[in-house]
């Protein structure tokens, strides 16, 4: 009889930005053997356990969703992970408070919207905030104090949540920014009527691209480290 593979939960269904943050991870795998790993928001589990596959030494996730924390115990331990990986129910860097990690990945709600439950998803899925830095902001501003020396962040960003903003709170906390994979994800209609109208009006032709009822954005794979560190 063939083994049952773990069910997907429809509301932590990976997406096409877990798709191209694994991508981009899978492109450098030797670099993730043996390093100690942290993701922030892990959902589904299914970026901590690509990297357990990919040779990870440690792999500890964080959430504030009590659902996604048992959905990646539940899948990291089905994969043969539970002995290296550490799961914590919490607010972005609170739970790891005066810890470092080699690999910091995260795939952030970074949707400029207020949060709202929709496509099945928590309200706490894709929303952040007006500008869609609710998360971002907070992410990069406590990412210094979590690296361990040569270590790297690999994150998703949306184009249309103001880059440069981000390279600007990196430099004021010593940490420099890399494009490294530039991709076009769809947005729903469902999605896109509730994105910030300025934000909408401002990107639209520039990095939101709509093609009669079909919208797609651009999304950046950022990988970031501290700055003179070669990334
Ligand atoms: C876009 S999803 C990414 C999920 C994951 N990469 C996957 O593919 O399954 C964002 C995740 O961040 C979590 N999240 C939202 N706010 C958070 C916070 N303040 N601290 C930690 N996690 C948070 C959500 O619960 C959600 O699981």
């Amino acid at each position: 009889m063939r083994p049952t593979a773990p069910p997907v939960i429809p509301a932590l269904r990976p997406s096409e930005y877990t798709s191209a943050l694994i991508q981009v991870l899978r492109a450098e795998a030797a670099r993730v053997r043996g390093v100690h790993v942290l993701e922030i928001g892990c959902g589904s589990g299914v970026v901590l356990a690509a990297l357990g596959a990919m040779g990870a030494a440690s792999l500890c996730g964080i959430d504030i969703e009590p659902d996604a924390i048992a959905a990646s115990r539940r899948l990291l331990g089905d994969l043969g992970h539970n002995a290296i990986a550490e799961l914590h129910q919490g607010d972005m860097w609170r739970p790891v408070a005066g810890r470092r990690f080699d690999l910091i990945v995260a795939n952030l709600p970074h949707f400029p919207m207020e949060p709202d439950e929709f496509a099945g998803r928590l309200p706490s899925w894709s929303a952040g905030g007006a500008d869609g830095r609710s998360l971002l902001d907070p992410f990069l501003m406590g990412l210094a104090g979590h690296l361990t020396a040569g270590g790297r962040a690999v994150i998703t960003h949306n184009a249309f949540d103001d880059l440069p903003r981000s390279r600007e709170l990196g430099a004021q906390n010593g940490l420099s920014i890399k494009v490294a994979l530039t991709t076009l994800v769809y947005i729903s209609p469902e999605k896109l009527a509730r994105m910030t109208a300025d934000v909408l009006r401002i990107e639209s032709g520039h990095t939101l691209y709509r093609h009669g009822p079909y919208t797609f954005g651009e999304m950046h794979i950022l990988e970031i480290a501290a700055a003179g560190t070669a990334i």
